[in-house]
């Protein structure tokens, strides 16, 4: 029998991420070792609760959670309640999950987990970097004991998502992304664009929200309020960003096209702090220390998400 990937994901609940972990909950090839919560999308004491809530819808209160940081590292940031609601998730006034945190910090989890399965941990990140960074300053060595490191965040050619050239992820926390892109020698990148580019139909989203199981209820009510937000602004197609990256971290060769380039995070532009610069002619001899995903199989990325949602 084939042994499972060890799975360690880094998010900040928000209602993507939650398709993101109802997705990595039932894929039979990994085992998932526990969820770090950043803050981002919204505050922390709602990220960790949000995860709390998840896992316990899932039956898969197995999953340890860990508390990160409450704040980015330097320069405080605005969150994104307006997309996923003041809570997170959708504000439906859910009952609070029974269970705590985990009383270890992210960043500690973060560690310790890297050698409890050193050279086998898939590890994906898909909020703000801060807990990634603040690891990394703990224990510079992280990255050797990383088989596979998947990012959701950027905007490879400056179509942003938060500002005009930003991704949200990255630029709630710039100074940490940098930290981050500077220590890993190689991240695989989900970015905002790969995310625009595979939308699915609000209709069929709707379809697939009506499977006869508790996650797929759940999900329904928590994402209402941004399913509408999404349909006034971007019309009849939804995007997930963490799904996305989510189905390239757990089913890699869905994968269509990869490019490898060279990407550094700006810290300090007016107009372009939090933008992922990508070296498209390589021009500055630095190596490439990007795989941006161009394209994924759409057709496996929505079964993905149908099969996340049905599972009981
Ligand atoms: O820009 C999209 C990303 O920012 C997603 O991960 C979303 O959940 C937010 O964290
Ligand atoms: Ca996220």
């Amino acid at each position: 029998m084939t042994k499972k990937i060890p799975l360690l994901i880094d998010t900040d609940p928000g209602v993507d991420d939650a398709l993101a972990l109802l997705m990595a909950f039932s894929d039979p090839g990994h085992q998932l070792v526990g969820l770090t919560i950043a803050a981002g999308n919204v505050g922390l004491e709602h990220t960790v609760r949000n995860a709390l809530k998840l896992c316990e819808v899932a039956g898969r209160e197995d999953v340890p959670i860990y508390a990160g940081c409450a704040d980015p590292l330097l320069h405080p940031a605005a969150d994104a309640a307006y997309v996923h609601g003041r809570d997170g998730f959708g504000d439906i006034g859910y009952t609070p999950a029974s269970r705590t945190a985990e009383t270890e910090h992210a960043a500690l989890a973060i560690l310790r987990l890297s050698h409890e399965h050193a050279g086998e941990l898939l590890l994906v990140a898909l909020g703000p970097l801060t807990n990634i960074a603040l690891a990394l300053k703990l224990d510079p060595t992280l990255p050797q004991r990383i088989k596979r490191f998947v990012v959701m965040g950027g905007a490879v050619s400056a179509h942003g998502n938060i500002t005009a050239a930003a991704e949200f992820n990255i630029a709630f926390d710039p100074e940490a992304a940098h930290i981050v892109f500077l220590a890993f020698p190689h991240i695989d990148l989900a970015d905002w664009e790969a995310v625009i580019a595979h939308g699915f139909l609000h209709v069929e989203a709707e379809q697939w929200l009506q499977a006869d199981s508790p996650r797929a209820r759940f999900y329904e009510r928590i994402s209402l309020q941004t399913r509408h937000w999404s349909a006034d602004r971007r019309g009849d197609h939804w995007h997930s960003a963490d799904a996305l990256a989510m189905a390239y971290a757990l089913q890699p060769e869905g994968a269509l096209e990869l490019l490898e380039r060279p990407v550094a995070v700006e810290m300090a532009g007016t107009l372009t702090r939090g933008a992922t610069v990508v070296d498209w002619n390589r021009q500055e001899g630095r190596p490439d220390n990007a795989t941006l995903l161009m394209r994924y199989d759409q057709a496996r990325f929505e079964g993905l998400i149908r099969a996340a949602l049905a599972a009981t």
